[in-house]
């Protein structure tokens, strides 16, 4: 398997990017984005008064859609370190007492122990080289409460080269490098190996994409 840096990696979004990553997301999946993204955070079945920790938790649309399931009762708490990220969370978030964000990063030890329902990481796990992606998962499982979910919204395990060209082409020309890293390796396996005990998984677009949910035992 081939070696990677943190340094080939482009999960930290800025500048144009970071921007407008919302449009820019909905323009690369030619206008299917929003109703992909409200689908997968519905899938996520979240319950009223549930307590959600969202890593890498971008411009805020994930947030906005997933405050309604948990309701006045309930909190998204979204991490975040980008500057043009944290500014349209706040922007799109204002009023919203049940959302609030941190400047934390996820790669390192965080407070959090025993005390979530759900942490949501979606778009961000991939972009990490191998012991980043631990420390990560080892984040989550600490920040929940037994029987929590951590639920990976990314990419699904699948053979690269038996893909679509446009997909082959997307992840291999456009995506981070390190996205094929990701996909060549048994998430579910990693997750068993941090304590987590059951699965569900849900899939989109083609089986190309995936939100596997890992329960804490
Ligand atoms: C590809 S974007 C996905 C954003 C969002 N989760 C979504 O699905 O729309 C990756 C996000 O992770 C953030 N990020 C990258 N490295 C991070 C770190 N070490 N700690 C916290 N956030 C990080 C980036 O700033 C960016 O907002």
């Amino acid at each position: 398997m081939k070696e990677y840096k943190q340094e080939d990696s482009k999960v930290e979004v800025t500048g144009f990017e970071a921007r407008y990553y919302d449009l820019l997301m909905n323009i690369v999946t030619l206008g299917r984005y929003p109703s992909f993204i409200r689908q997968a955070i519905a899938d996520l079945h979240l319950k009223p008064g549930e307590k959600v920790l969202d890593f890498g938790a971008g411009t805020g649309r994930n947030a906005l859609l997933m405050a309604p399931y948990v309701g006045e009762c309930g909190h998204i708490t979204g991490l975040e370190i980008g500057e043009e990220m944290k500014a349209q969370f706040a922007r799109k978030t204002a009023g919203h007492e049940n959302i609030s964000l941190l400047d934390r990063r996820i790669d390192e030890p965080l407070p959090f122990e025993g005390s979530f329902d759900v942490v949501f990481i979606s778009f961000v796990l991939h972009g990490f080289v191998q012991d980043k992606r631990e420390a990560i998962i080892q984040n989550a499982h600490k920040a929940l409460k037994p029987g929590g979910r951590f639920a990976i919204l990314d990419y699904a395990n699948f053979d690269v080269d038996q893909a679509p060209w446009y997909v082959r082409f997307g992840i291999r020309k456009a995506e981070c490098p390190l996205a094929e890293d990701f996909i060549n390796r048994d998430t579910e396996a990693m997750l068993r190996s941090h304590g987590f005990a059951r699965f569900e998984a849900s899939f989109y677009f083609g089986g190309h994409l995936r939100l596997l949910k890992a329960y804490k035992a």
